[in-house]
C-alpha cells in the first residue's frame, strides 16, 4: 500500500495520547491528564489552535516562545513549498549552499556592521555547545560562569551551567569548570570568579527565561567591562529575547554598550556566532561605529541595519494585507463545554 501521511493523519487522529503512553513518555501524559491539558489540537493558526470539533483555543505558551510569527504562517509554508518544489541539492558534503549563503546573508544585513560570521546548528542547546567550544578554543581556558536561576540547554554542556538543580539531579558528574553562578546584580562575586584569568566564557540571558529577570542595575555593561578586563568572553543566550521580541532585534542591545573589538585580548576570535533559531555571540565587540577607513561605509550599513531591523519589530512577517480572523477562543483550564 502506498504510504499516504494525509490519510494515516485522518484515521488515527485522537490517538495522540495513547501512543505517547506507550511509546513516548507515560508521566508526561498522566500529568497533561490531571491538569486538564490533554486537549487532542487538530490544526493550529497564527496565535490559535483547533480542537477536533474546530474549537479554537488562544496558545499563550506559544512552544516556549518559539512562534515568534504565529503557527503555520502563510509565507513560511509557501517559502517551504517552493524549497521541496525546486529538488534541491541538499547536504552535499562537499558543497556550499546557497540557500544558507543566503540565509546568513540576510541575518547578518540586520546585525551590527562589523559582526559579519554566522554558524548554523539545530536548536538553542547546541548552539551553546558550539559558543562554548568556540570560547574555550580562542582562549585556551577552560572554566565557563553563568548566573543564577540561568538555563542554557539540556545537553550536558549546556546542561552545566543550569541554574536550577532540579534539571541536573541525577545527571552528574557534569562538565568540569562550569560549577560557578553569579546572582544577578552581584558584581563583586562576578570579579571574585573572573579574576584568577581562567574563565573563557560568562554567559548570560539578557532577559532571563527563568522568572523573567532583568538586573536591576547596569549589572551587564559592569561585566562586560570585567570580562574585557580579565580576557574572558561573554556569551549572550537569546534564545528567550528571539528575534523582535523585547521590542528591539536582539535584546543585547538593550543592555550591553558597544565595545572596541581592538581592545579585546581574544581579538582572534571568530566575529560573530549564530545559532538556529538562537544566536550565541561574544558581544566583547560589539560596536557599530569605529573609526578609521570604511567609516562611511560601516555608517551607511548600520543605517540599513537600524530600518530593516525597525520594520521587522514594528511589522513581524507582514502578510501583505491577508487578513487572519481571530476566533472566540477557549481557555484550557475552563474545561469548557463547548
Ligand atoms: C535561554 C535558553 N537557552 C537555551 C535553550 C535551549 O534551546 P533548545 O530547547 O532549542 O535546545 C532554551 C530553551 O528553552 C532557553 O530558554
Amino acid at each position: 500500500m502506498a504510504f499516504d501521511l494525509k490519510e494515516i493523519i485522518a484515521a488515527r487522529l485522537g490517538e495522540n495520547y495513547k501512543l505517547h503512553e506507550r511509546h513516548v513518555n507515560p508521566t508526561l501524559v498522566a500529568a497533561q491528564r490531571v491538569i486538564g491539558f490533554d486537549k487532542v489540537y487538530a490544526r493550529a493558526e497564527g496565535a490559535y489552535l483547533y480542537d477536533m470539533d474546530n474549537q479554537p483555543y488562544l496558545d499563550f505558551l506559544s512552544g516556549y516562545s518559539v512562534f515568534n510569527i504565529g503557527r503555520n504562517h502563510p509565507r513560511v509554508q509557501q517559502a517551504i513549498r517552493d524549497v521541496l518544489d525546486l529538488d534541491l541539492p541538499n547536504m552535499v558534503q562537499m558543497d556550499c549552499s546557497l540557500l544558507s549563503g543566503l540565509l546568513a546573508e540576510a541575518i547578518t544585513k540586520r546585525t551590527p556592521p562589523h559582526l559579519n560570521a554566522v554558524f548554523f546548528c539545530n536548536s538553542g542547546t547546541e548552539a551553546m555547545e558550539g559558543a562554548l567550544k568556540f570560547a574555550r578554543a580562542a582562549t585556551g581556558r577552560k572554566r565557563a560562569v553563568s548566573l543564577a536561576s540561568a538555563f542554557h540547554g539540556l545537553s550536558l554542556g549546556a546542561l552545566s551551567l543550569m541554574g536550577c538543580e532540579s534539571f541536573t539531579e541525577g545527571f552528574g558528574p557534569l562538565m568540569e569548570g562550569f560549577d560557578a553562578r553569579v546572582p544577578l546584580d552581584d558584581i563583586n562575586e562576578l570579579d571574585r570568579q573572573l579574576r584568577s584569568r581562567d574563565v573563557a566564557a560568562f554567559v548570560i540571558e539578557t532577559v532571563q527565561g527563568k522568572g523573567c529577570q532583568t538586573p536591576k542595575s547596569d549589572f551587564f555593561v559592569r561585566a562586560q567591562e570585567l570580562c574585557r578586563k580579565y580576557g574572558t568572553l561573554l556569551i549572550s543566550d537569546e534564545v528567550q529575547t528571539g528575534l523582535g521580541r523585547t521590542g528591539k532585534m536582539f535584546g543585547f542591545e538593550w543592555r550591553l554598550r558597544a565595545m572596541r573589538r581592538d581592545r579585546h585580548p581574544a581579538r582572534d576570535l571568530p566575529k560573530n556566532i549564530f545559532a538556529n533559531g538562537s544566536l550565541r555571540r561574544p558581544l566583547d565587540h560589539f560596536r557599530p561605529e569605529q573609526s578609521g577607513h570604511g567609516l562611511r561605509a560601516r555608517r551607511a550599513g548600520s543605517d540599513r541595519q537600524r530600518k530593516l531591523n525597525r520594520e521587522f519589530c514594528q511589522n513581524g512577517l507582514a502578510t501583505d494585507g491577508e487578513s487572519r480572523q481571530s476566533p472566540r477562543p477557549t481557555f484550557v483550564h475552563q474545561k469548557s463545554s463547548g
